[in-house]
């Protein structure tokens, strides 16, 4: 029983670090967008993330570009590429195909 746990765990950590946040999430995204600090959309929250994700990708890239009320622009990264921050948005939104 013991073992199996432990196994259950390793798998678990594994995973966990295949799927690692992006940098740009961690320095620049996480301090809001993890508790959601200021009514941002929280991490990995499918509910809060529908009703921004409809926009489409384009727009919400361009909501962080020049920020949007509490969110100031680039989020905490304005030096930050576009591939970075839409790195960020698929992270936070989630991990499956529909949001890619
Ligand atoms: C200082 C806090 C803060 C930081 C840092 C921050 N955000 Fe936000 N973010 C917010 C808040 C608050 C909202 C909700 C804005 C609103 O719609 O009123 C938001 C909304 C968003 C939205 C939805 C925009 C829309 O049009 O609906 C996206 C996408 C987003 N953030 C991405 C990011 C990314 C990517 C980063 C990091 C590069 C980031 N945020 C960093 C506070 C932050």
């Amino acid at each position: 029983m013991k073992q199996q746990f432990f196994l259950v765990l390793v798998a678990a950590l594994c995973h966990w670090s295949a799927n690692a946040a992006p940098v740009a999430y961690e320095s620049a995204c996480k301090y809001c967008h993890e508790s959601g600090v200021g009514h941002s959309p929280k991490l990995h929250n499918p509910d809060d993330w529908a009703p921004r994700l409809v926009k489409g990708m384009d727009q919400l890239l361009q909501s962080v570009k020049q920020g949007r009320n509490a969110m100031p622009p680039g989020g905490l990264c304005p030096q930050c590429s576009d591939e970075e921050l839409l790195e960020a948005i698929r992270f936070m939104a989630g991990h499956g195909p529909q949001y890619q």
